[in-house]
């Protein structure tokens, strides 16, 4: 019997690809993946498994690469520091020291070499089966407040086949992401999707909308994925298969498109890694009033005629 996720398929599993080399935040991702760069005081990969566990998966799994032991530390007990707290009597430090190990049910498959996001997902094949899967790039984080993927579940259980999260963009940007070919499916933030290309030239993107790193995919995409060539960069890009699909939906469904218009950070990228924790910083509400004070007044001493 073929896999195939005709709508309705229950989705269960997330995967998250976290093989990735980091070198746009080197040196920072030499020894540790970028997945575990702090964002306030959770590594941003704990806020991605969190979104996940949020839409109701609670089966993940990581595609580690290199240095991969931090990512499986985290979420692990670590006896000696529990006891260490308990000790001490530090009952709210030792709940979180255990949240992150009680958090979900994580798998671990190693990505020999980085040959490519479409490599890391096809290293799935075997844990996800035949059923319909959610992919989170590790790197990308959504605001908890702005649920992207309860909506793209909701979407890929009435239409069947894959779907992408898409962002509007300045034209200028879209070289640095994926970008699709859409029209309007009747509800206001979803597109049908009739072709993919992986960071365009601003001549040749078919729109302003930029895929970012959320997909619930058909598992027919596993087969699609054996077939893809390394594209861009030399990587086997999974936004080629998902081209192949939207191209011949026989292969895998058809593909849509949720058009995401909440608070989004690429914590890969240095620039809105630091936004995202001055951001989420200011509303904590332990750490948020003594902060946005100083913020407010380094602003005023440092840049008093704006930036
Ligand atoms: P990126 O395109 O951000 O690449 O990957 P990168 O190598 O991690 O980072 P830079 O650009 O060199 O700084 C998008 C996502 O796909 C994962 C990454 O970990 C990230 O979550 N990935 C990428 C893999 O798991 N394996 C790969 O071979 C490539």
């Amino acid at each position: 019997m073929s896999a195939s996720s005709a709508p309705g398929s229950r989705i269960t599993k997330a995967v998250i690809p976290a093989a990735g080399l980091g070198t746009r935040f080197l040196p920072a991702t030499k020894a540790t993946p970028k997945e575990m760069l702090p964002v306030v005081d959770k590594p941003a990969i704990q806020y991605v498994i969190e979104e996940a566990v949020t839409a109701g998966l609670s089966d993940i799994l990581m595609i580690t690469g290199r240095n991969k032991r931090p990512l499986e530390d985290h979420f692990d007990r670590n006896y000696e520091l529990e006891e260490a707290l308990r000790r001490k009597g530090d009952d709210a430090r030792l709940d979180q020291v255990q949240a992150s190990s009680e958090l979900a049910n994580i798998h671990y498959v190693r990505q020999g070499d980085p040959r490519g996001l479409g490599h890391a997902v096809l290293c799935a094949e075997e844990h996800v089966g035949e059923q319909p899967f959610a992919v989170l790039l590790g790197d990308d984080m959504m605001d908890p407040r702005d649920p992207l993927l309860t909506r793209m579940i909701d979407v890929q259980q009435r239409h069947g086949g894959s779907v992408v999260a898409l962002m509007e963009v300045d034209r200028s940007q879209l070289h640095l992401y994926g970008c699709v070919a859409a029209a309007p499916n009747g509800d206001d933030d979803v597109v049908a999707v009739s072709g993919l290309v992986e960071k365009p030239r601003p001549a040749d993107a078919p729109s302003n909308l930029a895929i970012i790193g959320r997909y619930v995919l058909d598992p027919r995409i596993f087969e699609v994925l054996r077939k893809t060539d390394p594209g861009r960069g030399g990587e086997i890009q999974l936004t080629d298969a998902l081209q192949a699909l939207a191209a011949d939906p026989s292969l895998g469904g058809p593909v849509h498109g949720v058009v995401f218009r909440g608070r989004r950070y690429d914590t890969g990228d240095r620039a809105d890694y630091l936004r995202a924790i001055v951001r989420l910083a200011c509303e904590r509400e332990d750490l948020g009033p003594d902060f946005r004070t100083w913020l407010r007044s380094y602003v005023q001493q440092e840049m008093p005629q704006g930036v």
